[in-house]
């Protein structure tokens, strides 16, 4: 991304989290970070201080303690919290987070949701984040909504690895169903972009992904990548936890149709990735779980 932009103060909340990498692009480029967590005092907490964040204390259950880190900041960027609180826990953190920055008068509130959420969806998940979507919209509150779609890195969640280790891709959807997928690193991107260009991203909803593909062809990627062969497993979803199997059975049922094409044409300066270069960018990792003395198959 070019640096065409004056300095922001930005809270990130939820800067402990998946979508913390917001804190390191922002601050790389200039901006001052209040980076928000309930554990001030954590390794986490000095590791962001260290990088130049100031760390602030703020719960997602406490309308006033985020309200108060938020005071004075151009932005805040904030994510749900679905997989650790589940949806009730979304939509109540969401709602609080909006109110909060409502309550603080944020210049631009910036909030990542996900793709998918819709107000009859067969998912509580997606019917949660429509609901903190809608709620954000009823406020005084000039904001962004970023919607991801699936994330990349949910390779690395637990019921992934011992398969990997094994050399397989477990696919709890058909192995040649297509699936789009958004890096982590793609999203923290483009919530930068709209910090930086609050009034180019005023009220917009956008649907966040990097690249589309079946298990298949993940499967040959990786074995690029890591230099073992890999083959895909089909697995049951029904294996899974429930809120897991409905996501499944909904990504391959219905799945996202976000146009990826004209993402990347409209906003080049993200350094989209697709899902090879995205392996390629977590080779070490990659490496320690599932490479072997095999020779490579191409
Ligand atoms: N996985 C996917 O494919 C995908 C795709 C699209 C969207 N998403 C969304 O991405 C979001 C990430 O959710 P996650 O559960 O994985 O969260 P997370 O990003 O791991 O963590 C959220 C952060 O919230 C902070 N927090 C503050 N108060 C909290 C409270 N009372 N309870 C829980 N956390 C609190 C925690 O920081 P401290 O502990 O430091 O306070 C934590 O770092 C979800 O909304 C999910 O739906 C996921």
């Amino acid at each position: 991304m070019s640096t065409t932009t004056e300095p922001k103060s930005v809270l990130v909340a939820g800067a402990t989290g998946r979508l913390g990498l917001v804190v390191e692009l922002l601050l790389a480029r200039g901006h001052r970070v209040r980076a928000m967590t309930r554990e001030v005092r954590s390794r986490h907490a000095a590791h962001l201080r260290e990088l130049g964040a100031e760390t602030v204390f703020g719960d997602f259950d406490d309308v006033a303690s985020i309200t108060a880190a938020a005071r004075g900041v151009d932005a805040l960027f904030a994510t749900g919290t679905a997989h650790r609180s589940g949806p009730a826990g979304e939509e109540r953190h969401g709602r609080n987070l909006a109110d909060a920055a409502a309550a603080a008068r944020v210049g631009h509130f910036v909030y990542s949701s996900g793709e998918g959420a819709a107000e009859s969806s067969s998912l509580p998940l997606f019917q949660a984040k429509f609901r903190v979507e809608e709620h954000i919209r009823s406020l005084p509150l000039p904001h962004t909504i970023l919607a991801p779609v699936y994330f990349m890195e949910n390779l690395f969640n637990p019921w992934n690895l011992p398969a990997l280790r094994a050399g397989k891709l477990p696919s709890p959807i058909a192995v040649d169903a297509p699936l789009q997928q958004v890096a982590i690193a793609d999203v923290a991107a483009f919530a930068t972009l709209a910090i930086e260009r609050p009034d180019e991203f005023a009220s917009k909803r956008v649907p966040l992904a990097s690249d589309e593909l079946n298990a298949v062809e993940a499967a040959d990627a990786m074995s690029r990548v890591v230099g073992r062969r890999l083959v895909t497993e089909q697995i049951s979803a029904y294996a899974l936890a429930p809120g897991l199997r409905f996501l499944f059975a909904w990504l391959e049922r219905v799945g996202h149709d976000v146009d990826i094409g004209a993402l990347r044409r409209g906003h080049p300066q993200i350094g989209w990735h697709d899902y090879e270069g995205w392996l390629s960018s977590q080779r070490a990792r990659l490496g320690g779980l599932c490479a072997s003395r095999e020779p490579v198959v191409r």
